[in-house]
């Protein structure tokens, strides 16, 4: 198999975050961490993986980024906008993940990072209220503000290339309508102020209209829209979506693999969770929480697939709860009740308590998730990149092609899509060793 040409990754990359919350702060505080020598970028697949290559008697498992160029974390450039003034050190410090002593030693260069004014509409997320918010006569008007930002701080800065994660709150629950279909209807909904079109749209269509990839790491539509897809196919721009698949889905979707293997069947499975940021407080409108809750319920579908296996998952009861308990903060509870039944139909249960922290499982998904769709766009892959499902909660994948939420195979479809990439041989596991010399 040859390589495919992947344009080397010099110069600076600028990662700009609309949202610069929890998640956001943690992970531009992270990387600088790191760099500093500070702390490991411990959950960061292109920091610490390793990838197998060739014949498993070859013994070749180099870093990734020894088989493919990545960008350093070095040449990170981080930017971003929110409808609160605070600069980065303010926000991570008033998020209280990490811990205030190491923020204080990087401090210099997080309060240097100061958001641009938001894109910001209060019916979209009806818990914030914020005042460094754009104005302008159109919702198109304010995508060309979003992409004069992006070109400013691409020269600032000194950057060859940018990408953007969304990692602001979780918007209102809306479906695919007309204004959605196509570029043309999008573009004639930014003009003349469509009310379907959400503020995370206008960021998704300056980031792909720019040719800037584009992720999303919250569950509303944003980039996942017929419209979205048609531009990025246009631009030559990498996208993938949505919900960063840590905590409570991350657990669901490597224990629903493992029971479906051995083909134990499911009667029921509860979750629940306390969590007290504001992501927590947002999530507490029932309009926001639909947003989550579609997104969540999703996965246990496709991995037991209970059309084909009526008597072990055919009547599942499935329910997810979301609760603020601001005592907590970013510190999520999250518990699972699954009753489980084996041989002759006897009924089991398990109980998972994951005391997680919400922040710190999805900072290392942004790095990744940037890095790799930059890999993305240097190797010339444009729309979405279903290779990337492995790090969301809820695939963006062509039309027609049901996501995949198996843990396992989402990291092998990425490792295996690296290999493609780099010229490697693709691994099926499929070696029938009994019948080689
Ligand atoms: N932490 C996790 O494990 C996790 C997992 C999956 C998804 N998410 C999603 O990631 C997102 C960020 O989570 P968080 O914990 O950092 O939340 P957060 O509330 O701390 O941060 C979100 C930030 O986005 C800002 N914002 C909202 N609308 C905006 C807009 N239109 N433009 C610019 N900024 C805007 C808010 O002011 C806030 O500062 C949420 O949507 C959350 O649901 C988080």
């Amino acid at each position: 198999m040859g390589k495919l040409k992947v344009a080397p990754a010099t110069g600076k990359l600028g990662i700009l975050l609309p949202g610069m919350g929890a998640v956001a702060t943690t992970f531009v505080a992270g990387c600088i961490a790191v760099r500093r020598g500070l702390g490991q970028p411990v959950g960061a697949f292109t920091q610490m993986g390793t990838i197998r290559l060739g014949k498993r008697t070859e013994n070749r498992k180099p870093n990734i980024n020894e088989v493919v160029p990545l960008s350093q974390l070095d040449d990170l450039v981080f930017g971003g906008w929110d409808l609160f003034e605070d600069n980065v050190f303010e926000a991570a410090s008033h998020a209280e993940v990490l811990d205030q002593r190491l923020l204080d030693e990087i401090k210099d260069e997080l309060s240097a990072i100061k958001p641009m004014k938001a894109v910001f509409d209060k019916n979209y997320v009806k818990r914030l209220e914020g005042s460094h918010v754009k104005t302008g006569t159109t919702k198109m008007d304010l995508a060309e503000q979003l992409m004069e930002d992006i070109r400013k701080f691409k020269i600032d800065n000194g950057c060859d290339r940018a990408i953007m994660v969304w990692c602001g709150s979780t918007e209102i629950y809306i479906e695919k309508g007309p204004v959605h279909q196509t570029v043309e209807a999008l573009e004639e909904g930014l003009r003349s102020n469509h009310p379907d079109i959400a503020p995370s749209m206008i960021y998704a269509y300056a980031a792909v209209k720019m040719g800037i990839p584009y992720a999303n790491g919250a569950p509303n539509l944003s980039c996942d829209v017929p419209a979205m897809v048609e531009l990025a196919h246009q631009t030559g721009t990498p996208i993938a979506g949505k919900d960063f698949k840590t905590g409570q889905t991350l657990m669901k979707t490597v224990l629903a693999p493992g029971l479906k293997a051995r083909y134990l069947g499911i009667d029921g499975w509860f979750s629940t969770n306390i969590l007290g940021n504001r992501d927590g407080a947002v999530l507490d409108d029932p309009d926001n929480f639909k947003t989550k809750e579609v997104s969540k319920l999703g996965v246990l579908e496709q991995i037991l697939e209970p059309e084909l296996h009526k008597e072990l998952y055919g009547d599942m009861y499935h329910k997810v709860r979301i609760n603020y308990y601001p005592p907590r903060g970013d510190n999520k509870e999250g518990w699972d009740n699954i009753d489980i039944k084996g041989w002759l139909g006897y009924p089991m249960q398990i109980k998972v308590d994951f005391l997680c922290r919400d922040s710190i499982l999805a900072a290392p998904l942004v790095l990744d998730l940037a890095i790799l769709l930059d890999l993305a766009k240097r190797s010339e892959m444009k729309g979405i990149q279903e290779w990337l499902s492995f790090y969301l909660k809820s695939p963006q994948t062509a039309p027609g092609l049901p996501p995949q939420h198996d843990l396992f195979k989402q990291f092998e479809k990425l490792k295996n899509t690296i290999r493609h990439i780099a010229g490697e041989e693709i691994i099926t596991h499929l070696g029938l060793d009994y019948y080689e010399e």
